[in-house]
């Protein structure tokens, strides 16, 4: 039984009861509403109290569901009438959260007392769906057009205290809130939000609209969510009703929602890693990081934001200082922002010291290294550090290209070491490839693991290798724009198409973001380790003229203002003349075949990523993209895509570019031919 049942007097107490968050799969609607029926046919009770047991109320709809035959809102929606129908007051107590089709439950109830601070919301937009269980009629009646429109479109929750003002919640429970919610029932009456009246607010509707026509890929779901909304002032409730449920079970079935459906369940599984126990973050209190550059800096930010204490260690003074100073101004520009309260950023700032002495990492539990990327520095600094630190403190490398087995070497407990690769900006990026090396205890692992989450961060394990998960598959999708630049792209063709498609930034505005200089230096040392696998030089002649990128001001694009890209003719120029040069008759590329060239180059190096047992499961990968390269999660990540696209076609179209110019960086990966012949998927390979 999904429903928890009690009876405190003659009233009913109803729990759901499907932990860990009270999801709401069709059975469980079921049972809520055979509970709802029996209670309503029940002559010793007078009103009923709807909850939900253990952390939160409900948060929604089970997701998980939304792929099998039988999903849909039908058992949800049919509830939905069983509590239109109700004759007795229904009360429902919030707490925790209630979220999706947890709050369209609670809209559905005749009154809603809250626990101070539980999160509200209708998010069904982050997965690509409008709330489809009557929450774009029952939300508009209750906070109006405009307050809903705004809720509904950010997906955004609001606090208890901010429900009260804005009309969906009518009391703020003191004491334990069932108790509180069942007093409140027995002056409850009968009362519905749909037979509430919805003002008309056209300006609303047309500023929402424009708002949507800006976000491509979200586009088509908030679209459907606005008509919606509209509609609930134009038809009549039951007829409004009927459209919003065609309207969330046409989104169901679309491709963003699958991509985000399965970007949110991913995002989750990642932590899961079999082998790997659960971790204890709170293990990591201080934390030492060595090298005070950029990454250092971005590193000491998110550490203390996530409530460690962090002695940021340099042995030059003057950058030391500097990044010192930086430090704390970003942490009391997120006060002055709002973000948070003044007492918290000086709390956090009263937590960061400094030292220019390694050996003030003898007190951490953690200690991230950010010192130059030269296998021989860090291998110094390990060695050292083995000396300093506590014998089970945790030893971490923030390297992006080195053999993490070849520094753990240089440490006296190799099982204690571990690479914690993090992506610039450190405090913003969610993105922390979790490098495990050879002899990495999982018990550390799983620590790490923790502490990326309580940064608020999506942890990915992957094994050592050049490159790891992410840089390794971006560098042969880089190949592909260079080439595709030789045969007839341009420049801000490449990059339009691959934004168009679900990327922030095309690959070369990446590089230059990035700097062009690194990619320079790691081709150099490329074409000695790997003669067999040529580059394209156009990348090398832009660095000959030291167009490194953004900081240069100049790279692919200029940047007169410093960040924003403007198409430079002399590129242009420079490509053509390169096609030229290598004797290539310039043709004309479509935006379909950058995009195929680009992805299919993506998941044929992930496939290999797989096959070696770097990455542990097609969804790793996809997350990798998604929080660390700006893949759009509505595409879900590479592998994702390949299964939509169909692994036959994949290898088909794979073996074709494989005969094709260069096409040795095409030849299918092994592993992609044996999910064909088995008839499986890289999603086969997820569960
Ligand atoms: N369905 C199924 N599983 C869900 C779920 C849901 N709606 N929400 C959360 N879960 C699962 C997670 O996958 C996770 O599973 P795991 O332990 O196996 O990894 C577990 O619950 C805990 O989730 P979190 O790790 O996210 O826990 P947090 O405590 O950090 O967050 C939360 C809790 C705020 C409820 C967060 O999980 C959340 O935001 N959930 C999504 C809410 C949502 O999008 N609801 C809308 C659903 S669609 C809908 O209702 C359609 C309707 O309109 C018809």
């Amino acid at each position: 039984m999904a429903v928890a049942i009690s009876k405190i007097g003659d009233v009913a107490v109803l729990l759901l009861d499907t932990p860990p968050v009270n999801a709401v799969a069709p059975a469980v609607a079921e049972d809520l509403m055979r509970c709802v029926q029996a209670a309503l046919a029940d002559p010793a009770v007078r009103a009923i109290v709807l909850g939900g047991a253990g952390k939160g109320f409900s948060a929604g709809a089970d997701i998980a569901d939304f792929d099998r035959a039988e999903a849909g809102g039908a058992s949800m929606r049919a509830l939905m009438v069983a509590l239109d129908a109700a004759a007795k007051p229904v009360v429902a107590v919030l707490h925790g959260f209630a979220l999706g089709g947890g709050l369209e439950i609670a809209m559905a109830a005749h009154w809603r007392v809250a626990a101070p601070g539980t999160q509200i919301g209708l998010p069904e937009i982050n997965l690509g769906l409008l709330p489809g269980a009557g929450g774009t009629q029952r939300l508009p009646r209750l906070v109006g057009v405009a307050k809903a429109l705004d809720m509904m479109m950010s997906g955004a929750a609001i606090g208890a205290e901010a429900a009260v003002v804005a009309g969906l919640v009518d009391e703020i429970t003191q004491g334990d809130p069932i108790a509180a919610a069942v007093a409140f029932a027995a002056g409850a009456t009968v009362r519905r939000a749909r037979d509430r009246v919805v003002a008309a607010d056209g300006a609303a509707i047309e500023s929402a609209r424009a708002a949507a026509a800006k976000r491509r890929l979200r586009m088509p779901a908030l679209l459907a969510l606005i008509d919606c909304v509209e509609a609930a002032s134009t038809l009549d409730f039951d007829a409004a009703i009927a459209a919003e449920a065609d309207r969330f079970d046409t989104l169901l079935a679309s491709a963003a929602s699958g991509g985000l459906r399965h970007a949110f369940m991913a995002e989750r599984a990642v932590a899961r890693l079999p082998g790997i126990p659960k971790g204890d973050a709170m293990v990591f209190e201080t934390v030492a990081v060595i090298g005070a550059g950029t990454m250092g800096s971005g590193i000491a930010i998110a550490l203390l934001d996530a409530g460690m204490h962090v002695v940021l260690i340099d042995l030059r003074p003057e950058p030391l200082a500097a990044a010192a100073g930086k430090i704390r101004r970003t942490l009391e520009s997120q006060a002055e922002r709002g973000r948070i309260s003044a007492d918290l950023a000086q709390s956090r700032v009263a937590r960061l010291s400094v030292a220019s002495d390694l050996a003030a990492a003898a007190p951490a539990d953690l200690v991230i290294e950010a010192v130059f990327e030269d296998l021989a520095v860090k291998r110094a600094v390990f060695a050292e550090l083995g000396r300093i630190v506590r014998p089970d403190a945790v030893l971490a490398s923030n390297t992006s290209t080195l053999d993490v087995d070849a520094i753990a070497r240089a440490a006296p407990g190799p099982e204690r070491v571990v690479g914690l690769h993090f992506f610039s900006p450190a405090n913003i990026m969610r993105l922390l490839e979790v490098i495990r090396g050879a002899r990495t205890a999982p018990v550390v692992l799983g620590q790490v693991m923790a502490l990326a989450r309580r940064m608020g961060k999506v942890g990915v394990v992957s094994g050592v290798c050049d490159g790891f998960i992410g840089n390794r598959m971006f560098e042969e999708y880089l190949r592909q724009a260079y080439l595709l630049l030789e045969e007839g792209a341009l420049p801000a063709q490449v990059d339009d198409a691959m934004e168009q498609w679900g990327f922030a930034l095309g690959p070369l505005r990446v590089m230059d973001l990035a700097g062009q200089d690194i990619g320079w230096s790691i081709r150099k040392r490329r074409a000695v380790e790997q003669p067999e696998r040529p580059y394209s030089r156009l990348p090398d002649l832009i660095c000959e003229q030291g167009r490194f990128g953004q900081k240069a001001g100049a790279g692919w694009y200029l940047y007169p203002d410093g960040r924003k890209p403007l198409h430079d003719a002399g590129i242009d120029a420079l490509v053509v003349a390169h096609s030229a040069m290598l004797g290539l008759a310039r043709r004309a590329v479509g935006d379909a075949e950058i995009v195929e060239r680009c992805l299919l180059a993506l998941i044929n190096e992930g496939a290999r990523l797989l096959e070696d047992g770097i990455a542990a499961r097609p969804l790793d990968v996809d997350q990798v993209w998604v929080h660390g390269y700006g893949m759009a999660p509505e595409r879900g990540g590479p592998m994702f895509q390949a299964d939509r696209m169909g692994l036959a076609h994949v290898l088909e179209r794979l073996v074709s570019l494989s005969a094709g110019r260069e096409g040795w960086a095409f030849r299918p990966a092994p592993l992609i031919r044996k999910l064909v012949d088995e008839g499986r998927d890289f999603a086969s390979l997820n569960r």
